[in-house]
C-alpha cells in the first residue's frame, strides 16, 4: 500500500479535471503510470494506464474474491472511477452490471476518464442513492457490492439492519453481498458483523485488508463457496491463476485460524 501511495503522490501528477461538487472536491490526476480519482484528497479509484483491468488498491484486490461466486448479474453501489467494473468485466463476469451512484459529477468523470478500459459498453448507471434504491428494487442480483465509503463518511444505511434485509430480498438464492467498510474501531465493526450474521444466518466472511482500515465482508444467501479457511485458500489460489494480479493474500495466515463455529457454520474470521 505504501508503495502505491508513494506512486500516487500528487506532486508528480498532472490534474486532468477538477470539480467542486456538493459531495466534495473531485479531482482526476494522472502520472506516467496511473490515472486516479480523489474526493477531498482521499483516493477513491486507481486505473493502471498500461493495464486498466488490474486491481491496484488493496481493498479492490480483495473484492476480487467475490468472483469466486461467478456472478453474472451485479449491482454495485458507488461508481467512483469504476475499478471494480473493469476488474469484473475483464474476468468474464458480470455480463449485467448495474451501478447506483449518487453524485452526477462522478458519473461524468467515470464516463469521460475511466470507462474506456471497460469490456463491453453496456453498464447501466443509475443516478440514485443506494438507500432509496434498494428498498424499492424489484430485481434480484447474483452479487450486490457496497463500495460507498468516500474517505470521510459512509451512508447511514450501512448501519441499519432493515437495509440489509432489503438487500437480502434483492439477491438470487445463491447471491452474495460484498461490502467494503472502513473502520478504525472494533465495536462498530463487531455490531455490523453481528447484524449481517443475523440477516444471513451466520454465513459471513470478514477479511481485513493489510495496511489500512478496510475490511471486506462477504455475506452469503445460499451455500458459501468455502466451508473452511483451507477451502477458501485453495479457491483463491485457483482464482489468482486467472487474475492479472493476485489477491494479495496473507493466505498462509488464514490457514492458521478457525473459520467454523461449533455447528460447522461459517464464523467470523479473526485475523491477527
Ligand atoms: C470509493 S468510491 C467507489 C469506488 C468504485 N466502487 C470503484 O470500483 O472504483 C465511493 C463512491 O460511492 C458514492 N456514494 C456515496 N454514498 C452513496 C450513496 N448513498 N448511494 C450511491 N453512491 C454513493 C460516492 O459518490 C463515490 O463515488
Amino acid at each position: 500500500m505504501k508503495t502505491l501511495l508513494n506512486e500516487l503522490n500528487t506532486d508528480n501528477a498532472e490534474q486532468l479535471w477538477q470539480c467542486n461538487s456538493r459531495f466534495g472536491n473531485l479531482q482526476i490526476l494522472e502520472n506516467d503510470r496511473y490515472r486516479f480519482l480523489q474526493v477531498d484528497g482521499f483516493i477513491q479509484s486507481v486505473m493502471d494506464l498500461q493495464q486498466a483491468d488490474r486491481a491496484c488498491l488493496p481493498h479492490a484486490q480483495w473484492l476480487n474474491t467475490a468472483l469466486l461466486t461467478k456472478p453474472q448479474s451485479v449491482l454495485m453501489a458507488g461508481l467512483g472511477g469504476g475499478d471494480l467494473i473493469r476488474q469484473f468485466r475483464s474476468a468474464g463476469m458480470a455480463s449485467q452490471f448495474s451501478c447506483c451512484e449518487l453524485c452526477p459529477d462522478i458519473i461524468r468523470a467515470y464516463r469521460d476518464y475511466f470507462s474506456a478500459g471497460v469490456v463491453g459498453n453496456d453498464v447501466e448507471i443509475l443516478q440514485e442513492d443506494i438507500n432509496d434504491f434498494i428498498p424499492q428494487c424489484q430485481r434480484q442480483f447474483d452479487l450486490i457490492l457496497l463500495d460507498v465509503f468516500t474517505g470521510s463518511a459512509q451512508p447511514a444505511c450501512l448501519d441499519e439492519e432493515a437495509f440489509y434485509q432489503h438487500c437480502f430480498g434483492c439477491m438470487e438464492s445463491n447471491g452474495v453481498l460484498a461490502l467494503n467498510v472502513s473502520v478504525n474501531q472494533q465495536e462498530p465493526l463487531l455490531q455490523l458483523a453481528l447484524m449481517l450474521r443475523r440477516v444471513f444466518s451466520k454465513k459471513l466472511l470478514m477479511m481485513p485488508v493489510e495496511g489500512c482500515n478496510n475490511v471486506i465482508m462477504l455475506a452469503f444467501k445460499g451455500r458459501p463457496f468455502a466451508n473452511s479457511n483451507k477451502e477458501f485458500v485453495q479457491a483463491v489460489r485457483q482464482l489468482n491463476n486467472k487474475l492479472p494480479n493476485p489477491v494479495p493474500v496473507q493466505l498462509e495466515r488464514l490457514l492458521g485460524s478457525n473459520v467454523c463455529d461449533e455447528r460447522g457454520e461459517l464464523a467470523l474470521w479473526h485475523l491477527p
